[in-house]
């Protein structure tokens, strides 16, 4: 009910307007993001690889109606990927790229905009020798994603893609994605979706977890192992071994501020961690998934505003 009512909120406009004036929202909000600039990204993104971890950047946004703003976000994620070359840093950070950031849910052409704009964005990773991975949004995006997927993959075959393991069709999505080469970040999911196609309950959508991760496992691409929850991490860890695979052929993933402390276990005992890191003014829906998945973040939000 939490859940829901949280990623409901996130939706809104009104919330987020009041939300946003909030005096201390700044302030808990970093607790997830890195920052609002380009430098607040490299300074992160230098730091945690110096600690032996990896980086996927997200410049934050999704959603928009607006060309511009579409063009906008291109923008922002050229001028990252030229910083980020320029640092000598693409070895370790790649990006993470939302597709109804850069049109996808526009009125006309979205899909063919979206498309043209992942391209320049592939291209811009490309020169400063990393890669992009397309951030999964919800059930209704899935189809149009994974096509600009495949097509992004004719040039740029590096092209990461994210499968969430609370939809009924995932493990399917997953065979067919656990090819030579092929990237593929798995995660629970993030967003609100009905019983007609995702698992609702935690159980189901675990055992769900388990059984991509079996798939990819044994297939021949590159599994991105995304989760903070500890008996998932475990599990991967066994199946891991069972499946053969060393620290070059797969990857654990974090988010930036969650379980800090464990991600420096796994890049400590020779796992290759990746922490997924946002930076940017558009907070506001990024934040409040964060607080839908843990009661005890709300927590942490509310006694900020009444200290
Ligand atoms: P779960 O939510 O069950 O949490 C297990 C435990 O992890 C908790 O008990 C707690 O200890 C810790 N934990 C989890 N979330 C926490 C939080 N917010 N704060 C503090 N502790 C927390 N989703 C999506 O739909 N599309 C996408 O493209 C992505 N991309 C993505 C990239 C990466 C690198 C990660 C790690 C996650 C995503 N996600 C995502 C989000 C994902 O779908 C999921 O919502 C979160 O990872 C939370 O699920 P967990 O697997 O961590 O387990």
């Amino acid at each position: 009910m939490l859940r829901t009512a949280l990623l409901a909120a996130g939706q809104s406009a009104a919330i987020r307007r009041a939300v946003e004036t909030l005096p201390l929202s700044r302030s808990v909000v970093n607790r997830f993001v890195a920052g609002s600039h380009l430098d607040d990204a490299v300074r992160v993104s230098s730091a945690l690889a110096a600690d032996g971890r990896h980086v996927t950047l997200d410049y934050l946004g999704e959603d928009t109606l607006d060309a511009d703003q579409a063009e906008a976000t291109v923008a922002a994620y050229e001028a990252l990927l030229a910083a980020l070359g320029e640092r000598g840093l693409g070895e370790r950070a790649e990006v993470s790229v939302k597709l109804s950031a850069v049109g996808q849910r526009l009125p006309y052409d979205g899909e063919k905009i979206a498309l043209d704009n992942a391209r320049r964005i592939c291209a811009a990773a490309e020169a400063a020798g990393t890669t992009v991975t397309l951030d999964m949004e919800d059930h209704t995006t899935t189809d149009s994603t994974l096509d600009i997927l495949r097509a992004l993959r004719e040039d740029h075959p590096g092209t990461g893609a994210v499968l969430q393991a609370y939809l009924r069709r995932t493990e399917d999505d997953c065979r067919a994605l656990a090819a030579a080469g092929s990237r593929v970040r798995l995660c629970k999911g993030a967003y609100a979706e009905p019983a007609r196609v995702a698992f609702t309950t935690r159980a189901e959508v675990d055992r769900s977890y388990v059984r991509c991760l079996r798939v990819l496992l044994a297939g021949e691409g590159y599994p991105m192992i995304a989760t903070h929850d500890p008996r998932l991490v475990a599990i991967a860890a066994s199946l891991v071994r069972r499946y053969g695979r060393s620290p070059g052929d797969h990857e654990f993933q974090m988010l930036y501020g969650i379980r800090d402390d464990e991600q420096r276990r796994l890049a400590a005992a020779g796992s290759t961690v990746r922490v997924y890191v946002p930076y940017g003014e558009e907070w506001y829906g990024y934040f409040m998934r964060r607080l839908a998945e843990r009661p005890a973040n709300l927590a942490f939000f509310l006694r900020a505003l009444v200290r």
